[in-house]
Formats: C-alpha cells, structure tokens, sequence
C-alpha cells in the first residue's frame, strides 16, 4: 500500500565519538547509490555534542538526511546548568525525539515534565517524535508523530510482531485522530519491511541498527521501495 511518506528516524542514544560520527557520515555517503524516494524521511539523532559536526557533513556531503536531537530542556534560554534548549536546537536540526522511555526509567521524566518540553519544541517549529510505551500513555497535544515502543522490545533483539504493532498504532490513531505514529523496538533491515508494509504503520525508530550506517542506509532503501 502507498503512503504519503515512512519516517525512519535513527536514535543513536549515547553512542559514538567525533571520528565514529565523521566516518558513520562518509560511509553513508559511499554507500547511496540512488536518490532517495520523494516518500521517504530518514532522519538520524547523534548526541548534542555532535550535532554541529553533523549538520556540517550533511551540508557538505549533500545527504539526503534529516538530523534530530535525542531531547530537550523543558525550559527557555537562561540559569538552566546543563540543558539545551529548543531555539539553540533549531539551529541544527529539524527534529526532537521526547519521552523516550529511557529517560523516563533513568531520568524520572514524567507527563508534566515531556509535557513543557513539547510545548518548547512546538514554540520553535521543531517536529516533535513522542514516544509511547503503550496505547494507553499519555500524549501532550501538538505533538507531530507518536512512536510506539514497548519497553520489552527496545534492545531486547524481540521485536513486537507487525500484527500487534499495527492493531496498537491502529488504537493510537483512533485516539489521536490519525496523527502519524512510527513503531520501535529491535527493528532491522530484515524486519523493516514487515512493519512499514502494514496498513497503520508510518515508519520506524530503530537505535541499535541506525549505528551501523550500512544497516540504516539499507532500511531507507527498502523503505524507497514501498
Ligand atoms: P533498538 O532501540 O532499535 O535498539 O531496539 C529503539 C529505541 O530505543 O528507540
């Protein structure tokens, strides 16, 4: 079935130094041997220390890529030790992956707090990628596309089956009056397909697979042929 446009957003969560990013960069250069389809969005999230370096090789290399952050400071500019925040973002990246439910288990971040963080990307035009452990968690309005992801399938190698991830998202959208909704959780160039070829199912989140650039060039390019 045709779809107006599959993301696949690669979230490299606390992975790679300057060299590992430069050459994960290169490497996806070396590897594109056809444009990108019109429906396909690949975006990647490296660590903010490396957001900068990465937009430069984008730019230079002329990849046909998106870059996103992993997180956000829930507040504006000012007295904030540590945090980053939405406008510093927007000047490298067009997307924000919130709530991922590693920084709800290691960072305590609750509805409120991913709440305030929406709402800062919101304020700068930023695309939001909300993640959701379940049907049944809480999503903050304005939010761009929801990304599915059962805590048990994240770096387990177990992936949900595409069935239940389908009959899930399907719940999400009716809820949420057919946002985009992605799915993650052990996603891999072998099992990409079974999952964007399903009916409710806009694209994927994977982190393990998105490191290796071959692997994730090999997704964008099953995704182009959808
Ligand atoms: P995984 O991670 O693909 O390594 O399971 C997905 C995620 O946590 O976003």
């Amino acid at each position: 079935m045709r779809k107006d446009q599959i993301y696949i957003i690669g979230n490299w969560k606390s992975n790679k130094n300057r060299q590992e990013v430069e050459d994960w960069f290169q490497t996806y250069f070396k590897s594109k041997t056809k444009i990108l389809s019109q429906t396909v969005t690949a975006v990647v999230c490296p660590v903010y220390i490396h957001l900068d370096m990465s937009h430069t090789l984008v730019k230079k290399l002329n990849l046909d890529l998106k870059l996103g952050a992993q997180d956000v400071s829930p507040y504006k500019e000012g007295a904030y030790t540590g945090e980053v925040t939405a406008s510093q973002l927007k000047e490298l990246v067009e997307y924000i992956i919130i709530g991922h439910s590693e920084r709800r288990k290691y960072f305590g971040e609750d509805d409120k707090l991913l709440e305030e963080k929406v709402k800062r990307a919101k304020e700068e035009n930023l695309k939001t990628v909300f993640c959701v452990q379940d049907e049944n968690t809480y999503v903050p309005e304005s939010v761009d596309i929801i990304a599915y992801e059962p805590i048990w399938a994240i770096g387990s190698g177990t992936p949900d089956t595409p069935e239940n991830a389908n009959h899930v998202i399907g719940i999400i959208k009716k809820k949420t009056e057919n946002m985009k909704v992605i799915y993650g959780g052990s996603v891999t160039p072998e099992n990409i397909l079974s999952f964007i070829s399903m009916e409710h199912i806009d694209g994927v989140l994977p982190g393990g697979a998105s490191l290796d650039p071959l692997k994730f060039f090999k997704m964008v390019d099953q995704a182009s042929t959808l």
